[in-house]
């Protein structure tokens, strides 16, 4: 990736050296660049110039106030899942009528919020949902702006935990009841029908699927019109993948124009196209740093022992996701070693990568690569650990965007039982 290299023996995120960030920020270190950022973005603009449309960044990849500013500065719009994702956007000063509201379980306070701050669309998933949504709205006696996201039933082809718009999945309203809904939902006070969505999968690798579900949308965009009920946009959702290993997705600018002449050919290229990319904008940005602790030799299998764990980042744990590591210094006097690299953490099931060659002793710094996306967002406390640090950078420009966090910051908040 151009923006995380080696320059000699050092890996480099732009100009700054990994090992010394490491060195002063403390590890585990989250290192984002803001150009890896800006230039995924503009590899979907090139294809989206002119075009009528609204990039909403799905912002649950990475959620750290200085990457939200990043894309809000670049006019991005946002996809939020949470009242909690809703205050981040605000706080940054992002327009509420460029935001999407995602996710099966909105709660009626969520829902409050994001009528008072005024969203751009809840995109609703089910019909009690609806009714709730309906009453929420008409009891503030506002009106909530909706889309329905639709479960297409096509097949992504990626990692069964990351696919979400098969028929099993718990995710939208079957395709075949969606005409219905649309006529309860114009119906119902409170709500104005504004969009049609999906979100078929994450780490998609291949075009196909986003145009059956195209496809699907646009049949049902024009049954519903039929019905006299008006779909301003249509919103695909995100999903692009990124090269983890030798993974081979198409460019943001190839499923974009895939997507906009499918659009074209079947004579909607005037709707307004909404897009929900998380992974693809930020996956590549970012490396996670780490110090080897130890080195574990035994007899079935060698153990590298960083201070990164599946609470700093839990691809690899969760979904046996391929992360690539390597060194921070490259130095061909050392030795490789062959080892599982593992954290601290107490499970089995705390690694990051298996069987890899790295030539590190303790002390050294190794990286897990394309670290950006879903790493920091997912991390927790498990076993007390604070979440890492995370820093920005900009060809030579560095600023701590996240501190690491304390005990105490951990600690606060609980309370102890009275005296006896
Ligand atoms: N829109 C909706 C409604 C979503 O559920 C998601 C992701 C996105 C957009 C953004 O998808 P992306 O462009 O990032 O693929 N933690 C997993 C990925 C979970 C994706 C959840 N939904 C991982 O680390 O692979």
């Amino acid at each position: 990736h151009p923006h995380v290299r080696y320059r000699g023996a050092d890996l480099v995120v732009d100009d700054c050296v990994v090992a010394d960030l490491a060195r002063r920020f403390g590890t585990p270190l989250y290192v984002y660049s803001r150009r890896a950022m800006l230039a995924s973005l503009a590899d979907y603009r090139r294809a989206l110039a002119g075009r009528n449309h609204l990039l909403c960044y799905a912002m649950k990849a990475n959620s750290n106030l200085a990457v939200l500013q990043v894309f809000a500065e670049a006019g991005c719009g946002f996809d939020i899942v949470s009242g909690g994702e809703l205050e981040r956007v605000l706080a940054v000063g992002v327009d509420p009528a460029r935001i999407v509201f995602s996710g099966v379980g909105k709660t009626r306070s969520e829902m409050r919020r994001a009528l008072d701050a005024g969203v751009l669309s809840f995109n609703v998933e089910s019909d009690p949902e609806l009714d709730v949504l309906s009453e929420v709205a008409a009891a503030a006696g506002k009106v909530a702006r909706i889309s329905l996201r639709i479960n297409p039933d096509v097949d992504p082809q990626t990692h069964p935990y990351i696919s979400t718009g098969l028929k099993a999945n718990k995710f939208g309203i079957a395709h075949a009841h969606a005409v219905d809904t649309y006529r309860r939902a114009a119906a119902l006070p409170g709500l104005r029908v504004v969009g049609i969505d999906c979100h078929i999968g994450s780490q998609i690798t291949a075009v196909d699927p986003y145009l059956d579900a195209v496809d699907r949308l646009l049949d049902l965009v024009e049954a519903i019109e039929s019905h006299g009920i008006a779909i301003e946009h249509v919103d695909i959702g995100g999903g692009l993948g990124i090269t983890y290993a030798n993974e081979e997705p198409p460019s943001a600018e190839l499923l974009m124009k895939s997507v906009l002449g499918r659009l074209d050919a079947r004579g909607h290229g005037q709707r307004k196209l909404v897009l929900e990319p998380g992974r693809s904008l930020v996956g590549n940005a970012g490396v996670l740093a780490s110090e080897v602790l130890y080195l574990k030799p035994g007899d079935e299998k060698n153990f590298c022992i960083v201070d990164a764990a599946m609470n700093d980042m839990i691809r690899p744990t969760l979904y046996g996701a391929w992360m690539g590591i390597v060194e921070c210094t490259r130095d061909a006097a050392r030795p490789a070693f062959r080892a599982d690299v593992v954290g601290p953490v107490c499970e089995s099931g705390d690694w990051l990568g298996r069987d890899r060659e790295l030539a590190v002793q303790p002390g050294d710094f190794v990286a897990v690569l394309s670290a950006g996306a879903y790493g920091m967002a997912a991390a927790s406390n498990y076993n007390t650990r604070g979440r890492p640090a995370e820093v920005m950078v900009d060809g030579s420009d560095v600023w701590l965007i996240r501190e690491r966090e304390s005990t105490a910051d951990q600690m606060r908040g609980e309370h102890l039982l009275p005296v006896r």
